[in-house]
């Protein structure tokens, strides 16, 4: 698949702000910093089109971006983020739970790790939530390019051990220097057809 458009259709931080029109989501989960908005910036080539930040609790609101006026990747806030207030870790769960939870054209949920560390406990009750809601249960394991790649195969090994996952669904992925970009990009072809 190539990326032939992409723009930020919609921010949101109520449900009742999502953007019409029953195109096929495909939402980014996982803790704060890990690397979600700067996945979106390197699969569709824009350098700042998500808004990113080397200190966690950047994205705030659940932000959709139209792609190739066909489906959309839907960036939402980490979790996680120790240094947060209570009230706004409840905000931001109950505005991403709810998404999750009740989006009808929501059609995978890709859970994004970084590929150095194992994954935490919120990593594990986020991936069996995602699991018994049916979805697949895509694992993208960023940040590839800090480890190096006679590593992946050991990082791998500790993302499926932790989360119980089928190492198949884990996509080694760099958004530096965009490994894993192609596979990434087949396997979304693959679920918006
Ligand atoms: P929140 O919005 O707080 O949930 O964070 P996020 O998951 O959207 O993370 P973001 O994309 O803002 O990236 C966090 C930091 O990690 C930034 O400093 C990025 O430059 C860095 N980063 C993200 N992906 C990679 C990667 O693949 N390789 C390297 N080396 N750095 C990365
Ligand atoms: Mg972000």
């Amino acid at each position: 698949m190539k990326i032939t458009s992409s723009e930020l259709e919609n921010v949101s931080g109520l449900s009742s702000q999502y953007p019409k029109g029953d195109f096929i989501e495909i939402a980014l989960s996982g803790r704060s910093n890990v690397g979600k908005s700067s996945f979106v910036n390197s699969l569709l080539q824009r350098k700042n089109m998500a808004r990113t930040s080397s200190k966690p609790g950047k994205t705030r609101t659940i932000n959709f971006y139209k792609v190739n006026n066909n489906f959309r990747l839907v960036d939402l806030p980490g979790y996680g983020y120790a240094k947060a207030s209570k009230t706004d870790m409840e905000k931001w769960a109950s505005l991403i739970n709810n998404y999750l939870e009740n989006r009808e054209q929501l059609k995978e949920i890709f859970l994004i790790v970084d590929a150095r560390h194992e994954p935490s406990q919120q990593d594990l009750e986020m991936y069996e939530w995602i699991k018994h809601a049916g979805f697949t249960g895509y694992i993208i394991a960023t940040k590839i390019d800090k480890i190096g790649k006679s590593k992946i195969d050991q990082s791998k090994k500790l993302i499926a051990k932790k989360l119980n996952a089928d190492r198949n669904l884990i996509i080694p992925y760099s958004s530096t220097d965009r490994y894993g970009r192609e596979e990434v990009l087949r396997l979304i072809a693959d679920i918006t057809k």
